[in-house]
């Protein structure tokens, strides 16, 4: 592997093997993986990343295992979306969203866990484990079961159930811990000296690990017709993510796919139940408190993140920012994203799109810039944190005449309020709640989305129903097959016609 030259020291700058180590043993320094960039851009071009396949392993050239033969599902090359309805919506101009909610176990964990697991095989490990807060441990199951090898996970107790299940179906070993995410590190932290023969993908092997979250800097330079983006948003956990993306654009130019040196922003979005950084970033402060963490963004749950003082170094030199969002926020994030893009996410994602609007709205995110939002994780994987937020419309026994009652076909395609607007309840189960629209409740039959800011025909009424609009009866159906060739009607009303 000419084009990479070891790992060295972020801190005092001494180089070591490239083995399963992540920190220094003079100064503790977390380790880095050091690149020859002109090995790199003597051998890498624009046309053969093109040329390359349709996933993350197109920028191998600039991964720590070249060549290896990596453990992938098909991990990255997911869409870069133009948003304009929600950059409208949020009074912005040119906003993409980097949608990593489509990746093979649904987060963009299977970028640093294709990496990760790649240079594992590679030095021999056999078993494949992590610390997680649900997104990783789903994701080192998966590629371990697909490289043959063993896993053991490491969880807080009381995740989602879909990452839960999506991580125990296959097969490997799911340990929930009592306790929270940082609990869970530092048991596993305490667990890689005990079994060296395993590969902690975040704890020995956190060094490799971490680099394939470049990819989602050079998938967006790529698809932006190698292009830097003005600004970024990114959401922070442990930090690692924030910062390797910030890494990924500077290789660009290093290698010279980037002519000019990019200079992006990069802003930080955290849960206020778990935000070390950006209280940080507020206070102006150096160190990172660490916090206990209570926030239903449970994938960004960690109260002592290990990057978390490079994240906000890397903030603040590229003149970003860090916010964070309340949990009604990240709920309200969600739906933001969802209905004028049809993204939906996780929590993380909330967390991201919320911060991105609090941003828009106090004008640190610009109108005049292009500016890339990184979407995470798939909402599948939280959909608990939207029960009892989100349902039907409305419920209806299965006649025409129960949909007549029920909304008010006649309004007809409406920008504002939507399609159907909604005249009474056929049946609603008054116990659940049916939205929650700013931070109040909507009572069982209110409408919700852009419908509850309008008072709607009956809804709650206790006058005597509305009558549905007289309508031409429609023709028997049998009638009507028998028009179109479909089929022969042979009932006793029709036969004489035949
Ligand atoms: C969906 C999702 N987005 C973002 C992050 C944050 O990543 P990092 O820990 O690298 O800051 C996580 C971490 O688990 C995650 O699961
Ligand atoms: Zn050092």
């Amino acid at each position: 592997m000419d084009h990479v030259t070891g790992l060295s020291c972020r801190e005092c700058g001494r180089t070591f093997p490239l083995e399963a180590l992540n920190a220094c043993d003079w100064c503790f320094g977390p380790l880095e993986v050091a690149y020859d960039y002109d090995a790199v851009a003597a051998k890498v071009g624009r046309a053969g990343i093109a040329a390359g396949p349709p996933t993350m392993w197109r920028y191998r050239d600039l991964l720590p295992v070249a060549d290896a033969q990596p453990v992938t599902l098909g991990a990255g090359w997911t869409p870069l979306v133009r948003a304009d309805r929600l950059a409208a919506e949020l009074g912005l101009g040119e906003l993409w969203l980097k949608d990593d909610t489509v990746n093979p176990t649904g987060s963009f964990k299977d970028r640093v866990v294709s990496v990760a697991l790649t240079k594992a095989r590679q030095l021999g490990f056999k078993v494949a484990a992590c610390a997680s807060t649900g997104n990783l441990a789903n994701s080192v199951a998966a590629h371990a079961a697909r490289a043959g090898m063993t896993s053991v996970v490491f969880i807080p107790h009381d995740l989602e159930k879909a990452k839960v299940v999506t991580t125990a179906v296959y097969g490997g070993n799911v340990v929930a811990v009592e306790g929270t995410y940082d609990d869970v590190n530092r048991l596993c932290a305490e667990l890689a000296s005990e079994h060296p023969s395993w590969a902690f993908v975040n704890v020995n092997v956190r060094t490799y690990y971490a680099e394939g979250s470049k990819t989602l800097a050079f998938e967006v330079a790529e698809q932006l017709g190698w292009q830097a983006p003005d600004h970024v948003v990114v959401p922070i956990a442990s930090g690692s993510q924030l910062t390797k993306i910030h890494k990924g654009f500077g290789e660009l130019h290093a290698v010279g796919l980037l002519p000019e040196e990019p200079h992006v922003r990069v802003s930080g979005a955290q849960a206020a139940g778990c935000s070390p950084v950006a209280t940080a970033f507020a206070d102006g402060a150096d160190a990172i408190r660490p916090v206990r963490p209570d926030t239903v963004a449970k994938s960004l749950a960690i109260g002592n993140p290990a990057d978390g003082w490079y994240a906000l170094q890397t903030i603040r030199s590229t003149g970003g920012s860090c916010g964070s969002v309340t949990d009604a926020e990240i709920l309200d994030g969600i739906r933001l994203l969802a209905r004028p893009e049809g993204i939906f996410a996780e929590t993380a994602g909330g967390v991201t799109i919320a911060t991105l609007a609090n941003m828009a709205a106090h004008g640190v995110v610009r109108r005049d810039e292009r500016v890339v939002a990184y979407v995470t994780g798939h909402g599948l994987k939280t959909v608990e944190a939207l029960e009892s937020s989100v349902g039907p419309t409305v419920t209806i026994t299965p006649t025409l005449e129960a949909f007549a009652a029920a909304v008010d076909l006649d309004r007809g395609v409406d920008e504002e309020l939507g399609p159907l607007a909604v005249l009474g309840q056929a049946h609603v189960d008054e116990q659940r709640p049916l939205g929650v629209g700013h931070g109040r409740e909507l009572l069982a039959g209110e409408p919700r989305g852009r419908a509850a800011s309008r008072p709607l025909a009956e809804a709650h009424d206790d006058r005597p129903r509305r009558e549905p609009p007289h309508r031409p009866r429609r023709p028997h159906r049998r009638r009507r097959l028998f028009r179109r060739g479909a089929a022969t009607c042979r009932c006793k009303k029709h036969d004489d016609r035949q």
